[in-house]
């Protein structure tokens, strides 16, 4: 992949890249963002989140583009925006549960109108050509996916300037081709919608296909209390399997048990990790910080698998005898392609199944991502009312 043009900076996790946006082309308009400007080398972090202008592209052939009414924050948001994995393009703009309302359509659109609610999660575009695509995987996409931020501009669907990095959803309005369009039903609560594009899916995928949707009831581990674990216990006790929580935090116990676990692990305790060895079919983890796995593995039954769901860089170390003699699997997952993601919309609205949600500012942002970063997001999605953001004129862009 060719490197964005800009300043590139060595950095521990992988280089970053400092690079200056372009004023709008004659095929883009202005809009308003919230980005992380630059990577301060002088403190060797990311500057904090502040508003800028962006360049979104005019509507094309095949393209949507809505009014955004609310954003989530999602744990990789300030993974990616903290240069934790390395690549991070600045100016970076966080966001992929992008909920809002059409103002335009392009020609050809059939899937959408002006008016109508809908989302989009983490991918803007893909190959739709390679046998993951068309086996309604895009995020396994063998030429890339193009992700809705810090991605370049690879398959031709998203518009507007080929040099510039995608942007997500902390911002006024975006432009997306309907392929990657979500609909979202108007009965829905639009605030609590959003975040099942990204934390919904990333737990509905697995648990789709590892058989949990129809198959026999089992018993559901759930490692890591945050956006994406709580929809995890939400789907999983919805389903019917027995689910167990399993969390760094004695103090998160009665809100798992309220929302749909039954049992319940605290890690930090090696009593009850004792009490509940061997008892649990798969488990979830949904971790996101640098941890031991060896603590989890014990609490599978022979034949048990868990999941990798964090977007943990450090590698792992795990004795193998031990999987061996006990044929236990370690597998991951990613998001979920755009026909299970219409589908995890579907199901939470038939079921009125939500993530429990804090309502946020834009100027908020600052704060919000030093709690998830410090493991202190007590369980909630933390989402921006973007209408309410603009009108608040002490953090919009000059
Ligand atoms: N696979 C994918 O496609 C995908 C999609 C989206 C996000 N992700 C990743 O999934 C992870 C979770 O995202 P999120 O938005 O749910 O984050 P979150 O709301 O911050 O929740 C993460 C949870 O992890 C637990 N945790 C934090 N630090 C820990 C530590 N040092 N040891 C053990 N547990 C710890 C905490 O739960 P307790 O207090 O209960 O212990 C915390 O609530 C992130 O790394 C994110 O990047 C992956
Ligand atoms: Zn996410
Ligand atoms: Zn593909």
């Amino acid at each position: 992949m060719t490197e964005p043009k800009g300043e590139k900076i060595d950095h521990p996790n992988g280089a970053c890249f400092n690079t200056t946006l372009p004023a709008p082309l004659p095929d883009e308009y202005k809009e308003v963002a919230w980005a992380i400007p630059s990577f301060d080398k002088a403190t060797n972090q990311p500057k904090p989140i502040e508003p800028i202008w962006i360049a979104r592209p005019n509507i094309g052939p095949n393209q949507v583009r809505f009014e955004m009414l609310y954003c989530g924050v999602c744990h990789s948001d300030t993974h990616c925006g903290n240069n934790d994995w390395g690549g991070c393009v600045y100016p970076f703009v966080g966001g992929h549960e992008l909920l809002g309302k059409v103002t335009e359509i392009g020609e050809g659109v059939t899937k959408v109108k002006v008016g109508d609610l809908v989302g989009v999660g983490c991918m803007v575009d893909s190959c739709l050509k390679c046998q993951y695509c068309q086996n309604d995987e895009e995020q396994y996409c063998a030429n890339g996916m193009t992700m809705t931020w810090n991605s370049p501009k690879t398959h031709g669907r998203v518009l507007g300037n080929p040099e510039t990095y995608t942007h997500g959803g902390y911002s006024g309005s975006s432009v997306t081709h309907e392929h990657f369009i979500i609909k979202i039903p108007d009965s829905m609560d639009i605030q609590r919608a959003a975040p099942i594009l990204c934390a919904g899916i990333t737990l509905w995928d697995p648990i789709r296909y590892h058989g949990l949707v129809d198959g026999p009831k089992k018993v559901v581990g759930v490692a890591g209390l945050g956006g994406l674990g709580t929809m995890g216990v939400k789907f999983a006790s919805t389903l019917g399997h027995k689910v167990v929580a399993i969390s760094t935090s004695a103090n998160k116990e009665f809100m798992a048990k309220e929302k749909g676990a039954t049992g319940f692990v605290v890690t930090t305790d090696p009593y009850s990790l004792k009490a509940n060895a061997g008892t649990m079919d798969i488990i979830f983890n949904t971790i996101s910080a640098n941890h031991d796995i060896n603590t989890y593995l014990p609490l599978l039954k022979t034949g048990g698998t868990i999941v990798m769901l964090g977007g943990v860089a450090a590698p792992h170390t795990v004795y193998q005898m031990g999987l061996m003699f006990q044929r236990k699997t370690i597998t991951g997952s990613l998001i979920g392609g755009v026909k299970a993601t219409q589908e995890v919309i579907d199901f939470c609205s038939k079921h009125s199944i939500y993530p429990d949600i804090k309502l946020i500012r834009a100027r908020e942002l600052n704060d919000t991502w030093k709690a998830l970063s410090e493991g202190k997001g007590d369980g909630v999605r933390f989402v921006i009312d973007v209408k309410a953001s603009l009108e608040d004129e002490s953090f919009l862009p000059k």
